[in-house]
């Protein structure tokens, strides 16, 4: 197994000062890969992404990318690294239009944005069609492409996607799946939370189950995908340690 790209380990974190909602939580990302968070509703994914991405303070543990310690390093710091984050609403500008919001994402990009955005029509052709409407006007698919055209604007080595088939069709949902793969082949590590467990479990590489802001179980994706075990967290039936 190649060298990890991204690595947290005992990581403590929340919203407020002395009330952790991440506990001791680790994980490890590896090269090329999408590697899954799935959990019950209020786990702490979301919590986990947003730490990982710079955007809480972290009060125990580490996080490394590409072996440098990044724990308290900012979210715009972390993208000049290498790190983008999609996060699970909110993630493009409604009122403005797709390009727009293409441009916006290009803006650190400097002399290599027109060539960055051509390659973003080219990969995304619905949104080259529409790059005079508002964000607004896509569907729900569409909107969660061009949140991820936003990511790639800045050439990351690591996308930390939220739940991005979240309120899909189950045909949108797959599709969107289907790119995060595709971006994999291009190199690009992915960090994906899902709800849409199934669909994901068969896509991803290695999966890693929280709930109650603790790592449970992981494991290569395709065993967890027939793992009772894995149901019974998701019922609340069963917790590490409690098993
Ligand atoms: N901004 C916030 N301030 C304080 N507490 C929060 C905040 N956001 C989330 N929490 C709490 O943190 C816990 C974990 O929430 P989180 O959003 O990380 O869960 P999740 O696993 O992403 O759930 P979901 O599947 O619903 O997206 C919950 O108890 C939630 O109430
Ligand atoms: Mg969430």
């Amino acid at each position: 197994m190649p060298e990890a790209v991204l690595e947290a380990r005992g990581v403590t974190a929340g919203y407020v000062p002395d009330l952790p909602i991440l506990h001791e939580v680790s994980l490890v990302a590896h090269p090329a890969q999408i590697t899954l968070i799935i959990g019950p509703n209020g786990a702490g994914k979301s919590t986990l992404i947003k730490a990982i991405a710079g955007l809480l303070p972290v009060s125990a543990g580490q996080i490394t990318f590409g072996g440098a310690d990044i724990t308290h390093i900012r979210t715009d710091q972390l993208a000049a690294r290498g790190i983008a984050y999609v996060p699970q609403t909110d993630n493009i500008f409604r009122s403005l239009t797709i390009r727009q919001n293409l441009d916006l994402a290009l803006r650190r990009a400097g002399a290599g944005a027109p060539a960055r955005l051509a390659r973003l029509l080219e990969q995304f052709p619905a949104l080259a069609d529409k790059q005079r409407d508002k964000a607004g006007t896509l569907s729900g698919g569409q909107r969660q492409f061009l949140a991820i055209a936003m990511a790639l604007a800045t050439a990351p080595k690591l996308i930390l996607m939220d739940e991005p088939s979240a309120g899909l069709s189950p045909k949108a949902a797959q599709e969107v799946l289907e790119h995060a793969r595709t971006l994999t082949r291009s190199g690009v590590s992915i960090l994906l939370v899902e709800q849409n467990v199934n669909q994901a479990l068969r896509l991803a590489d290695h999966c890693f189950i929280l709930a109650e802001g603790r790592n449970q179980i992981d494991g290569p994706a395709d065993a967890l995908l027939n793992n009772k075990v894995v149901g019974e967290i998701y019922l609340g039936a069963r917790r590490m340690g409690a098993a």
